[in-house]
């Protein structure tokens, strides 16, 4: 552990990018009325002292917690850590970070039609083809919406281009665009919106360690890089606190739709809970689990498995919050 530590200190103080840095500490220093210095100075040392990454300084609002607050959160090399040593059988996680694997391990709860082009035939191609007027085309091994593309059917003039063209961009899996329940779709109908829900499966059940909800914003995925957005819920399944996205904006109603994120119930959440549940039973040899989980009109459908999840939590200055989840992971976890 203490040599895991020093090598990941190491590997993040050769990666410092200061420009990055020191602009993060200029709007930080803005939002919180503090001298650019000052926080500079102070994001160096916390990361150091909290093991925390500048993106979780910035995401946690560390400018303005106490030693004892900031020591609550959970920060991205702390996960990175859980799963490096809890997720150690590196060919059950491929069975998740592989999305053509996932699909065909977790089948009954995909929801979806899906299909692997290196595998179909013309025939197949064309009868999937002729079966959805809507597909999302995705690089299986690839991650935060990156290489996905929707892409309607109706225009597709060539089978054989359309082929081509997926395999050059090595899009080889191809899934029905999913139907979201329809209060799903009136916060945002440009993406389907999901939960990301992290679990621990301690060999007997699964722990809930958080429940977050991302909200897209015109894009056609809701992941950050898609110009999505996320907000904590409840244990029943409501949105506490406004949506925050990449840049740091904070949503109290969506910005496109207008409806109310705070106070918005996610449908069929307790179905989801137990999905998620059952799904790391079925998977114990990769213990910690971030899901991405979706809801259809009539139950919820998984939509892939993050051995390598990133942290969700309540950002305190948006949530009033000022205490982060590190409590519930140790506690389920025991370390
Ligand atoms: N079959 C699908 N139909 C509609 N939207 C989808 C589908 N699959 C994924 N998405 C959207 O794309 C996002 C990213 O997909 P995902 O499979 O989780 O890839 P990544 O590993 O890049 O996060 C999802 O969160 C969801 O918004
Ligand atoms: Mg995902």
């Amino acid at each position: 552990m203490p040599n895991l530590r020093l090598s990941y200190f190491l590997e993040r103080a050769k990666a410092i990018d200061l420009p990055r840095v020191w602009r993060m500490a200029g709007s930080i220093g803005r939002q919180f009325r503090k001298p650019r210095l000052l926080v500079l100075a102070d994001m160096l040392w916390s990361s150091a002292r909290y093991d925390c990454a500048f993106q979780d300084f910035q995401d946690w609002d560390f400018a303005i917690l106490s030693p004892a607050e900031r020591r609550t959160f959970i920060t991205h090399p702390m996960s990175n850590r859980y799963t490096l040593q809890l997720d150690t059988d590196k060919r059950a996680n491929l069975e998740l970070s592989d999305k053509l694997r996932f699909n065909a391990r977790f089948g009954d709860v995909l929801g979806r039609d899906w299909l692997d082009l290196r595998e179909a035939d013309d025939e197949a191609l064309r009868a999937f083809v002729d079966r959805h007027p809507d597909l999302m085309a995705k690089v299986p091994d690839s991650l935060g919406g990156k290489g996905i593309e929707r892409i309607r059917t109706a225009d597709i003039a060539d089978l054989t281009a359309f082929r081509r063209e997926r395999t050059r961009n090595r899009q080889f899996l191809l899934e029905e665009f999913l139907q979201q329940h329809p209060r799903m779709a009136e916060l945002n109908p440009s993406s389907v919106n999901t939960m990301r829900i992290v679990t621990w499966f301690d060999g007997s059940g699964a722990h809930i360690l958080a429940t977050a909800l991302r909200i897209g914003a015109g894009g056609d995925v809701d992941n950050f890089s898609g110009g999505g957005m996320y907000t904590m819920l409840s244990r029943e399944g409501v949105a506490l606190c406004p949506a925050f996205d990449d840049s740091n904006a904070t949503h109290g109603i969506h910005p496109l739709t207008g409806v109310p994120i705070v106070g918005f119930e996610v449908p069929l959440f307790a179905e989801a809970l137990q999905a998620v549940r059952e799904a790391a039973a079925r998977i114990p040899e990769v213990p910690y689990v971030g899901w991405d989980v979706a809801i259809a009109p009539d139950r919820p459908v998984l939509i892939e498995g993050n051995y390598n999840t990133g942290v969700f939590q309540a950002k305190p200055s948006v949530s009033g919050i000022r205490r982060g989840l590190l409590p519930v992971y140790r506690a389920a976890i025991g370390r």
